[in-house]
């Protein structure tokens, strides 16, 4: 048997799951709706078709010309669209939620709302606001510490933190009356003050398999400085925790993940089936809720999936076909360091079009492509998060060492954090940690 399966999303997490797909002992075919020529995911695949991804209609046609049987959906905008109930609806099998479920994703309200009602631990004072009305009397309950989020998705840019994007409670209301004019609503809430982790899960709807905790650096600089991006790197521990976190953190975290899972299953009496992804913060009074995503993380996709030792095809049809809980998913207990190359003036003004090239990568396994195209055979990068690369090796600071040298191998306008995964970064997190508890 021959098993046909479609990716959505042309990523460099996109280009790790095929090839975890590919490392595969099953025979398989392996086809993706991409948006942009991903040359990485071109070699790996069947055929590599440019579509728009969250055009329902479109994915699930092009999934019946190739018989696919199961597809998973990469990014959030298609589960956002609704390409999840489009492809079950015609008996295709999905790796990630339906749209009612992605709104742990798509919807801050709606997230916080479920852990109120159902009593979730790691929840935040919150309000959820329609019209500027009792605005200023809800920043001042806050006091000084207070978020404001829009409530919707906004590609990482609509979160404003006080003492960091809001100056003053005249920022704040200048931001929130911003959302109102454009038509949306906001949520503001508690800030948390700590160290934030990820904890990504594999679901069923119903049992949930834990992968290693990943901690992302969402600034575009050193030091944590400078604009939020989607992630300019990443690194995992050989224990699978981190060094600033202790059992009793990581435990609280997948009971959340857990807990969160039975109440969707409760309210919606169906299955959350693909990868809960809880964005977490350890606080001085225990692990809270930052945020969820209803899928991998990017880069946190690659740290993770270059340690999955379990067949990943097994354990996505461990997930459509709710039998995770027979599936034993094991990670190799090696540290991982994720960097990503980004053009020169990302995220606020990249420069686009300018060749790139990789001739003196030494590990091309753990590289992985993501905004590139290929323009008579020459790379080019297309204005976002251009190339990742991994490191592995028994200690982050080693896999650190690697990640460094590859990176910085990559030619072309391009820039990355050189502080992510080295060992003063790490110290600073744990110093904050230890001053906290
Ligand atoms: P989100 O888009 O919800 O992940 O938020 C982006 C970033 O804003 C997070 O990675 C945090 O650094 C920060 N953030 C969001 N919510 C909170 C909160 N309640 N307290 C402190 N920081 C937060
Ligand atoms: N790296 C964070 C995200 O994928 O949302």
């Amino acid at each position: 048997m021959i098993y046909k399966i479609l990716v959505v999303g042309s990523g460099a997490r996109e280009h790790a799951i095929i090839k975890s797909l590919n490392n595969s002992r099953h025979q398989k075919e392996i086809y993706c709706i991409a948006s942009n020529m991903n040359p990485g995911i071109n070699e790996l695949c069947e055929d590599i078709t440019i579509k728009d991804i969250n055009n329902c209609s479109s994915v699930v046609r092009y999934a019946q010309e190739k018989n696919i049987q199961m597809a998973i959906i990469g990014p959030e905008n298609p589960l956002a669209a609704g390409v999840s109930d489009a492809l079950w609806n015609c008996n295709i099998k999905v790796v990630g939620p339906k749209k009612d479920m992605a709104q742990i994703e798509t919807s801050k309200s709606f997230t916080r709302d479920l852990f109120k009602k159902y009593q979730i631990p790691g929840g935040a004072q919150y309000k959820t606001f329609y019209s500027m009305d009792g605005v200023s009397e809800f920043l001042q309950k806050l006091g000084n510490d207070y978020v404001v989020k829009f409530d919707g998705l906004a590609g990482g840019k609509g979160v404003k933190v006080s003492g960091e994007h809001l100056a003053n409670n005249n920022d704040a209301i200048d931001y929130c009356q911003e959302i109102i004019d454009s038509g949306g609503k906001f949520v503001i809430e508690e800030k948390f003050v700590g160290e934030e982790f990820s904890l990504m899960s594999f679901c069923d709807g119903k049992s949930l398999k834990h992968m290693p905790i990943v901690q992302d650096h969402k600034r575009a600089y050193e030091g944590d400085s400078g604009p939020n991006t989607g992630g300019m790197g990443t690194y995992t521990d050989s224990d699978h925790l981190l060094p600033f976190l202790n059992t009793d953190d990581v435990n609280e975290a997948k009971m959340i993940n857990k807990a969160t899972i039975n109440a969707l299953r409760d309210k919606y009496n169906d299955r959350y089936k693909g990868i809960l992804y809880g964005g977490f913060m350890a606080t001085r009074d225990g692990v809270k809720l930052i945020e969820y995503n209803a899928r991998f993380g990017d880069p946190e996709a690659m740290n993770v999936l270059s340690l999955l030792e379990t067949d990943f095809i097994d354990i996505c049809f461990g997930i459509t076909n709710c039998e995770l809980d027979e599936i034993q998913v094991q990670f190799k207990k090696r540290a991982t360091v994720c960097k990503y190359a980004v053009p020169e003036g990302y995220p606020d003004n990249p420069t686009k079009g300018q060749p790139i090239n990789i001739n003196n990568i030494t590990n091309p396994d753990q590289l992985y492509y993501a905004s590139v195209d290929i323009e008579n055979g020459q790379l080019i990068e297309s204005g976002s998060r251009t190339m990742a690369v991994v490191g592995m090796a028994d200690t982050i600071s080693e896999a650190e060492v690697f990640a460094e040298r590859e990176v910085s191998s990559i030619i072309g306008p391009l820039f990355h954090r050189e502080d992510i995964g080295k060992d003063f970064l790490i110290k600073k997190r744990i110093d904050n940690m230890n001053s906290l508890r």
